[in-house]
């Protein structure tokens, strides 16, 4: 079976989509080629590691109200898509925009999307600052599919790293992105491997290989089943 190819979606630096191209470069993650990466930020320096990749990049910034708005923009996104026969997933990786009901029905079980916090703890805009002022002592990530709401699908994968004394919004994001850029790729991986099984609410990853002897694994943190 040939490669699957994906689109990957970001609004900012692209750390995210750095972790996915640095696994498939690497070798870790097979089976799976990034065929197109889109920003509603046309200057983001993701579009610019794609292209130091030669992954095909494209800015569709949102539309005005007058001219379609989000309904518009949404058709634009699919359009370059399927212009570059990039859908068989999408991976929201640090794209700050909230995809329509239409479009997460339409897209069903073929987005991703990584949230810096626990899930349901902390959804929205900035997990890490959230959970800093609530004061718990374990933060971390998760990778989901997509419904209606926000933040709020299936979930796959969550890594959790400490809080510790000291930490700032800045150092405890840092510490939660290395563990996104580690069950970022991996989910993808399972995605590819045919190993993610829907049943409601709950994702089952079904038996295989592991990377846990593969990566470097990140002091103190805690790694999901199926990592
Ligand atoms: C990540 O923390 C992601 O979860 C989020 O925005 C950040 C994106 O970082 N929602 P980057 O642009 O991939 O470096």
């Amino acid at each position: 079976m040939g490669d699957r190819i994906i689109t990957v979606l970001a609004s900012g630096r692209g750390s995210d989509l750095q972790s996915i191209l640095d696994a498939i470069g690497s070798g870790l993650l097979r089976g799976v080629e990034v065929g197109l990466v889109l920003s509603d930020v046309p200057d983001a320096y993701a579009l610019e590691r794609a292209r130091k990749a030669d992954v095909p990049a494209v800015g569709v910034p949102p539309v005005p109200k007058a001219e379609g708005g989000r309904a518009e923009h949404e058709a634009r996104i699919e359009q370059a898509v399927l212009e570059h026969d990039a859908g068989d997933l999408l991976v929201l990786a640090g794209y700050m925009r909230v995809l329509s009901p239409r479009f997460a029905r339409s897209w069903h079980g073929r987005v991703i999307n990584i949230h810096p916090s626990l899930l349901p703890a902390f959804p929205g805009r900035d997990g890490p600052g959230d959970a800093l002022e609530y004061g718990v002592s374990l933060a971390g990530c998760t990778t989901h599919f997509i419904d209606e709401g926000v933040d709020s699908g299936p979930v796959i994968l969550q890594g959790a790293v400490p809080v510790l004394p000291d930490d700032d919004r800045a150092s405890l994001h840092g510490r939660i992105l290395l563990m996104e850029h580690q069950i970022l790729p991996r989910t993808v991986d399972l995605w590819a491997q045919d190993r993610l099984q829907v049943e409601g609410r709950r994702v089952r990853v079904l038996p295989g290989d592991s990377w846990l002897n593969k990566v470097e694994l990140i002091p103190e943190a805690l790694y999901p089943h199926g990592f």
